[in-house]
């Protein structure tokens, strides 16, 4: 059976028994506890809890997951087996309430012999050692006696909290040739039995209804049903080895096969994650994104590969999986885009890096190389730490991981010191030129610019080197400076086509724009350099800005014509809005205000940018913040008859490219004052 085909056959049979049939979630969890989407069951954690109504009593479908950075993380794993995947399509089958053990594995029977005729001599089941239930079910419905285990192989959670229980899991034997026990026994099928959920400090609760939870993962059935040993060697995953060797120009071979592995995971992982609304950036899920990235760039420079490679490999993986994944080709432009952005600012950082540890390699003793070998690596060439570790397994090295940490840990404590300085430095720089102008809104996303000044650990200096923290000041720039609640952009300085410089955050201070960032190659006063935006981080903030505006108004319609905001704070993935209003708003009034703000997303109304006195903008009934100060000439944003507001923000010029919006949170920050958080985009979709 194609691995394309499996996912029908899954539901088409639970369908069959009465299970409603729901697409998959995003990979961006709605819950704090947890980096990415580990399983089928993470959408309905508040289901499960009984904290949210279900909205039918059987549920399937087939879930994106990745595996990475957190307490479910198979990153070590990828490349060196043929199990293991950063992401993976998790098969899944739910009772909210409804039925429990016995009819959830009478079906899992069914469906592996009857209708996908697997061999039952080859299947083996294992229960936790508290459930006799289980196990005499098993006895009964297949004639198996199971194998009995403890908490660490039959109990299972999404985090450290929350709903748990006992599982039974399913295993298929690849045959007695193969010696490793790990390669012939492998998991194909867990159905867990929720009746708990844990708290803080690991109390078990009863839950107010027993749930049945299963995971089965696509890979692996897909490589028992074609024949194959080794998940890699399905057709999907051929098909993507296939356009890698394409793209790198290198036949897979024994020796190099893992590379091919790591590449076509990773390849999955970024593109998905990317999709979804994640973007690699130096915390949490951005940064896991980016390790991955940068691991698969290693194993393409190990085959020989130079330069991009993800990003030439992207349509591919939209011709394997575009038609169950739709995101895929609809956000091709920006994914592209955000994954070349990487590739450019890590291609020529990963040579450098190498060469280094080319030199240093000979040089270690006992086995342990230096922990400021690899922070140098980390800081000056942006190698995680996980990346320099894996170069060195090969070579049987570790890192002194404890004297790494201590590096990091002094390195942040100097940046603290140096930049809670540096307004004040900046405002005494009198001589630069105002930069935070029109040029903000170009449309361009890169322009040439002269370099005026630099500050490094807290002094200005004439020239600064790869890997030094800076902050630049330019005669000129599109960057759009932190102000009026908005983050800044993030971007890069190039000269030559080469980054010499990786821009964080542009910050603003007066009405000059700081460039902070780390350098890559070495930058002087006088140099020129193109100042390039990342244009999809700036698109997505724009989304959020014009949002927040529709936000605004909604809430507006819905409460009162008196709230008025306090305060926001909108990032290129999500949010923050502060407005006066008494009381917690109800269920009904959160669920009013998220519908209209996407009722006037699906209208596509136009967004007007202009230019006027204020006198003209108070005749036009414009909004403006309270006790905010605003010049003569004012910027009004107006977002069809819904919004029009006073805003320095950049902004989208359809209401239909913010796609769709998602209130998260609403609480109180203090007396009078509400606080919403919403997500936009993909991610709220
Ligand atoms: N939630 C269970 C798992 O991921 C089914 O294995």
């Amino acid at each position: 059976m194609k691995y394309n085909d499996i996912r029908k056959t899954f539901l088409d049979f639970f369908e069959s028994k009465g299970h409603k049939i729901v697409p998959s979630a995003s990979l961006i969890p709605n819950d704090p506890t947890l980096l990415f989407t580990v399983a089928g069951m993470v959408p309905w954690k508040g289901i499960l809890q009984g904290t949210e109504p279900a909205f039918a009593p059987r549920v399937a479908d087939v879930q994106k997951c990745i595996r990475a950075g957190g307490k479910h993380n198979d990153l070590d794993e990828v490349g060196f087996d043929g199990r293991h995947h950063t992401f993976f399509e998790m098969l899944g089958n739910w009772s909210f309430g409804d039925y429990f053990k016995a009819c959830a594995i009478e079906m899992s029977w069914e469906l592996l012999t009857d209708v996908l005729k697997l061999d039952p001599a080859r299947l083996r089941v294992t229960t936790h050692v508290s459930d006799d239930e289980s196990t005499e079910i098993w006895r009964r419905v297949a004639g198996k006696e199971a194998i009995r285990l403890g908490d660490k192989d039959n109990w299972w959670s999404a985090g450290d909290t929350g709903p748990c229980g006992p599982c039974t899991e399913i295993f298929y034997d690849f045959g007695a040739d193969i010696e490793n026990e790990d390669d012939r026994w492998v998991e194909i099928w867990n159905d867990v039995f929720m009746q708990y959920d844990r708290d803080a400090n690991g109390n078990l609760t009863p839950l107010p209804q027993q749930n049945v939870d299963t995971g089965a993962g696509l890979e692996r059935w897909a490589a028992l049903l074609q024949g194959k040993i080794d998940n890699y060697d399905t057709d999907l995953f051929s098909n993507l080895i296939n356009a890698i060797q394409d793209v790198t120009g290198v036949k897979k071979t024994l020796e190099n096969t893992s590379s091919f592995k790591v590449i076509a995971d990773h390849l999955r992982a970024v593109g998905f994650a990317i999709a979804d609304g994640v973007i690699p950036s130096n915390t949490d899920r951005g940064y896991v994104i980016r390790r991955i990235l940068r691991r698969a760039m290693r194993h393409g420079q190990m085959l020989g590969h130079r330069g991009a490679l993800l990003s030439k490999l992207y349509p591919a993986l939209i011709t394997e999986m575009g038609a169950a994944y739709p995101e895929l080709a609809r956000e091709e432009k920006r994914v592209v885009e955000i994954i070349q952005n990487e590739e450019n600012a890590f291609a020529d950082m990963l040579q450098n890096g190498i060469k280094l540890l080319d030199v240093e390699i000979p040089k270690v003793q006992n086995g342990i190389l230096p922990g400021a070998v690899a922070f140098k690596l980390f800081d000056t060439y942006g190698f995680p730490l996980d990346l320099t570790q894996m170069i060195l397994r090969e070579k049987n090295i570790d890192v002194d991981v404890d004297a790494f940490e201590r590096e990091m840990a002094e390195q942040k404590e100097r940046s603290r010191a140096n930049t809670k300085g540096t307004r004040t430095l900046w405002e005494s720089q009198t001589q630069l030129p105002a930069t935070d102008d029109v040029t903000k809104y170009s449309p361009d996303d890169a322009m040439e610019s002269k370099v005026l000044s630099i500050l490094r650990d807290g002094e200005f200096v004439q020239s600064a080197n790869p890997g030094d923290n800076i902050e630049v000041a330019l005669d000129k720039t599109n960057f759009y400076g932190t102000q009026g609640g908005q983050v800044g952009d993030s971007g890069e300085l190039i000269s030559d086509g080469k980054t010499v410089m990786t821009v964080t955050e542009a910050a603003r201070v007066d009405n000059i724009v700081i460039h902070k960032g780390t350098l890559a190659a070495p930058l002087s006063i006088g140099d020129t350099v193109q100042t390039k935006i990342n244009t999809a981080t700036r698109q997505q903030t724009a989304r959020a800005h014009t949002a927040t505006h529709l936000l605004q108004a909604a809430l507006r319609h819905v409460l009162n014509e008196d709230v008025e905001q306090r305060g926001s704070k909108v990032s290129p993935d999500s949010v923050r809005f502060d407005f006066s209003f008494g009381r917690a708003m109800t269920a009904d009034e959160k669920q009013a205000v998220e519908d209209l703000v996407n009722k006037w997303i699906s209208a596509d109304m136009p967004v007007s940018h202009e230019e006027m006195s204020l006198d003209d903008a108070k005749k036009r009934g414009a909004m403006a913040l309270f006790g905010e100060k605003y010049g003569d000439t004012v910027k009004v944003i107006t977002a069809g008859d819904v919004s029009c507001e006073l805003c320095g923000g950049t902004h989208v010029y359809h209401t239909g490219e913010i796609i769709h919006a998602r209130v998260n949170k609403e609480k109180s920050i203090s007396s009078g004052i509400r606080r919403i958080t919403m997500s936009v985009g993909t991610l709220a979709e």
